[in-house]
């Protein structure tokens, strides 16, 4: 595995790989078993598997947590080795946004709701700095985590958008075994917080239970994830939306639809969200 800072050194490396298929999973690092399925999509799918890490300051508020962001690089190159990464792209902050930097990619409608609404420029950020590491890597396909779901849905838009010759790919989110969507910023919670972050995936799972159970009313669906949320401090969003547009769904669901919820946990905000899919014979 080789480990690269510079863009020059990345071309330089991918260069002799171009007749095979190249496979990204641009990160944050602080890596979890959440982005090693990603690696491990990408392993399947491809040749040569290159995964970025870049804590990107363009995606982070002002009052967010750019600089306590967790880190620790060497675990992270460990981890990509063992996971048969080809190439760890580590660029400092200077090689992506050198000083006259003056360019963004601004996502339109998708990026507008759901955290989009309450992280101002979080979006613009994030189509930004993945449009750049695309340039920069010139990968065949590109994998994203569901955890992050608007997300993937900006990017694959700007993709389409701006005609990006690549495939994104979305990968299940991975959870703890008592259902915890895995997340760098979980490490942020306390003991006692853990525990209470729980009520988040326990009320979607509720949802998705009730949607099993025959239920195809939005506004119901919604209310039954909410009443596992007591236990959490403040919940910023639960929406249900159509996992295309993210338009809010409408009744009866009859499309694939995203419930997707934002929660403080104590200072932690957290995000999850599981896809109800209603069966076509239903
Ligand atoms: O999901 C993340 O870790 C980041 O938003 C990404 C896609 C690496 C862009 O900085």
């Amino acid at each position: 595995m080789q480990t690269i800072t510079t863009v020059a050194e990345l071309r330089a490396a991918l260069a002799k790989a171009r007749d095979q298929r190249v496979g990204f999973v641009p990160t944050m690092g602080y890596l979890h078993d959440g982005h090693l399925a990603l690696v491990e999509a990408s392993r399947a799918q491809s040749d040569v598997t290159v995964v970025s890490i870049f804590v990107n300051p363009t995606q982070f508020g002002p009052t967010e947590d750019l600089s306590t962001y967790p880190r620790d690089f060497l675990r992270d190159e460990k981890l990509c080795r063992d996971a048969g990464v080809a190439i760890v792209f580590a660029p400092e902050a200077q090689e992506v946004y050198p000083a006259q930097y003056d360019t963004c990619v601004e996502a339109g409608e998708l990026a507008k709701s759901l955290c989009g609404a309450f992280r101002p420029g979080h979006f613009r950020g994030v189509a930004t700095v993945v449009c750049k590491l695309i340039n920069m890597v010139q990968p065949d396909i590109a994998f994203f985590g569901q955890k992050d779901f608007q997300q993937f849905a900006v990017v694959r838009r700007m993709a389409i958008d701006l005609n990006l010759p690549i495939e994104i790919v979305t990968v299940p989110t991975v959870r703890e075994p008592d259902g915890l969507a895995m997340s760098s910023r979980n490490r942020y919670l306390t003991t006692e917080e853990r525990q209470r972050a729980l009520a988040i995936s326990r009320g979607l799972f509720a949802a998705e239970a009730e949607l099993r159970a025959g239920e195809r009313e939005c506004e119901k669906l919604i209310a039954m994830a909410r009443r596992h949320l007591d236990e959490i401090d403040r919940l910023q969003y639960l929406e249900l939306v159509d996992a295309e547009t993210l338009e809010p769904a409408s009744n009866p669901l009859t499309h694939p639809a995203a419930l997707c919820a934002a929660a403080y946990v104590g200072s932690t905000r957290l995000i999850d969200n599981v896809i109800l899919k209603p069966q076509v014979s239903d």
